[in-house]
Formats: C-alpha cells, structure tokens, sequence
C-alpha cells in the first residue's frame, strides 16, 4: 500500500504522481479510452485505488460510477494491491473433476482470505484460472511462475511454505 509523506495515505506525495498526471493529460476529456487509461493507470500502481479511480473519472470527464463499473467487470482490472506471490488455482474442467475446489478451500483456509483477496502480510492474493494446458498434471496450481501439478489438499501447507 502507498504511504505519503504526510501520513494520509493520499495520492498527492506519490512519487508516481507525475507519471498519473501524464496519462491522465494526454486522455484528457477522452470518454472512449477508458479501458486503455485504467491500463496504463493500473501498470503504474498495481491496482486501481479509490482515489486513483476518481481522478481517472474527473481527467476524462465520465461518471466514477461507470469507471468502477468497468474496473470491477474486467478480470484484469485489480481493486486492491497485490500480493508478491500470486496463487492461482486452475479451475478449468479437468482441475475441477479431480478436485480443485477443494484446493481452493484448502488454500483459502489456510491463507485466511478469500478468492482475489491478498493475505494481511502482503504474501499472497489467490486468483482462479483459466486452463493452462498443463490437464495431465491436474489438479493444477501456479505461484508466479512456477506451476504445481497433481496438488493434493495436504500437501498445500509445504508448497506455500516455500514462499
Ligand atoms: S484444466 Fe487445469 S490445466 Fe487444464
């Protein structure tokens, strides 16, 4: 999470203000790009936060309602920081029958958050995805770029001890 110099948690002492305010000029008043601005937005912080996503609104000129509408929609928007490790657990059909939810609970349990949520410390933000090819290997899980194969509920607790 950013902390300013003043204390408030505001995005005004942002070091990463300046490159906002580019993006925001340079859509200035431009409805239709919306999509492409909280792109480049989210690429600068991470996440869309509550401010960030008003300032987006004001710069192009749409309601904040609508700019949260198409945050939320779209999968690759994020409404808060992530963790250092995102867990993704593929629950594509061939994961699912052979018991991915259940990895998903498991996971979630342990972890003490809830699907696109990232635990307190920062560690994690657990997602679900689609199939990534690897369904011999299912049930499947990835974190980062390292994927896990054949995972079973009791082995969770060693595969995140590694991070
Ligand atoms: S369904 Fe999970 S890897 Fe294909």
């Amino acid at each position: 999470m950013t902390t300013s110099a003043c204390g408030c948690g505001g995005l005004h002492t942002d070091p990463r203000l300046p490159e906002l305010e580019a993006v925001l000029s340079e859509f200035k008043g431009n409805r239709g790009a919306l999509i492409q601005v909280l792109h480049k937005v989210q690429s600068i912080f991470g996440y869309l936060s509550d401010e960030v996503q008003e300032r987006v609104a004001e710069a192009l000129d749409v309601p904040l309602s609508e700019v949260y509408g198409v945050a939320t929609f779209y999968s690759l928007f994020s409404l808060k920081p992530q963790g250092q490790y995102k867990i993704g657990v593929c629950l594509g059909t061939a994961c699912y029958v052979r018991g991915a939810q259940q990895v998903l609970n498991e996971i979630e349990k342990q972890l003490g958050i809830k699907l696109n949520d990232t635990s307190d410390d920062g560690k994690f933000t657990l997602e679900v995805t689609r199939c990534i090819g690897a369904c011999g290997l299912a049930p499947v899980m990835t974190i980062n770029e390292d994927v896990y194969g054949r995972v079973e509920v009791g082995t969770i607790a060693e595969i995140l001890k590694k991070y």
